[in-house]
């Protein structure tokens, strides 16, 4: 379905007439996503500088934010997937981890740090459960879509911390989509998902439209992200310091960390519609909208 650009009517200065100018709708898309509640969820080892096993966590706050992230996309119009949350895998709450999926074809994953490794099993079941046929397990580390983003044309791919670069020829082989690898260098932003979101995926007439921070990526990654995306929303260190890319948009509705307002403030005038969530509680082991959210791109 395409609608009609929107028109903007813009005050003339110094005169009282204004004229109209036609911005870009725009236009979501209905999305399916796989969440695990955070019933077990704890900071007990650290594998990323946000981690610290001496703050309090409240498991309680933890579940109360991820419902509001999740009936937020269910009141967008999106359909919500849950896989049973596992005792003794604290982590589990980061779904986008433990699966690539594009075109109904599964790529799952394995995890650097031990304390995770069971997860991936876990996920690797729930896909055969629900009637996925094509479900490859990676021989290579590989952090899914923690590290690994789809643009609609290309599948970004992060290495640096967690996904090991192997796993990034591995995806193009398995997924049978073009992969364009990125340098991640700042340990704070230790996989993509923390350093750069998809806000609108590629069609065939236009370009994907991102935000990312360059400061999280090698000198020569800059580069890329420049030519690549001309366009994009280039986020400051302040945006992404609360984990403000951590987000999920749906082409037009962007679910986004309370305290990321000047990214919000950014995205709207973008023609962007937010929402803010509070995902404080997660944010305490590394984790936003986006670590809570897998895309099933059946
Ligand atoms: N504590 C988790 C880890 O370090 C957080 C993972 C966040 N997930 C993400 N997609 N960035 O593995």
């Amino acid at each position: 379905m395409t609608s009609a650009p929107a028109r903007t009517s813009l005050a003339l200065p110094g005169s009282t007439a204004s004229v109209e100018v036609a911005t870009e709708a725009r236009v979501p898309t209905v999305r399916r996503y796989l969440m695990c509640e955070p019933r077990y969820f704890t900071v007990e080892y650290v594998i990323n500088p946000w981690m610290d096993p001496d703050q309090p966590v409240c498991t309680e706050t933890a579940v109360k934010q991820w419902t509001v992230l999740k009936e937020t996309y269910e009141r967008l119009g999106h359909r919500v997937e849950t896989i049973a949350p596992q005792p003794g895998l604290p982590d589990m709450v980061f779904s986008a981890n433990s699966g690539t999926v594009v075109d109904g074809r599964v790529l799952g994953a394995r995890f650097r740090a031990p304390q995770r490794a069971a997860e991936a099993d876990h996920f690797r079941r729930w896909f055969l459960d629900h009637g996925y046929r094509d479900v490859v397990m990676p021989a290579r580390i590989n952090e899914a879509e923690g590290d690994f983003t789809w643009t609609g044309e290309v599948l970004l791919a992060g290495t640096g911390f967690r996904t090991d670069p192997g796993a990034h020829a591995e995806a193009q082989e398995v997924l049978g989509v073009p992969v364009i690898s990125l340098q991640l260098v700042d340990p704070r932003y230790y996989h993509l998902d923390v350093a750069l979101v998809v806000l609108t995926e590629a069609t065939p007439s236009s370009r994907a439209e991102i935000a990312y921070y360059p400061e999280a990526f090698s000198p020569g990654t800059q580069r890329v992200l420049r030519r690549l995306f001309p366009d994009a929303v280039v986020a400051t260190e302040e945006d992404a310091a609360c984990l403000g890319l951590n987000a999920v948009s749906d082409g037009r509705n962007v679910v986004l960390p309370i305290e990321a307002t000047r990214l919000a403030d950014v995205l709207t005038r973008r023609g962007y519609e937010v929402h803010l969530v509070d995902i404080a509680e997660l944010r305490k082991s590394g984790g936003g909208p986006k670590c809570c959210t897998m895309e099933l791109r059946d």
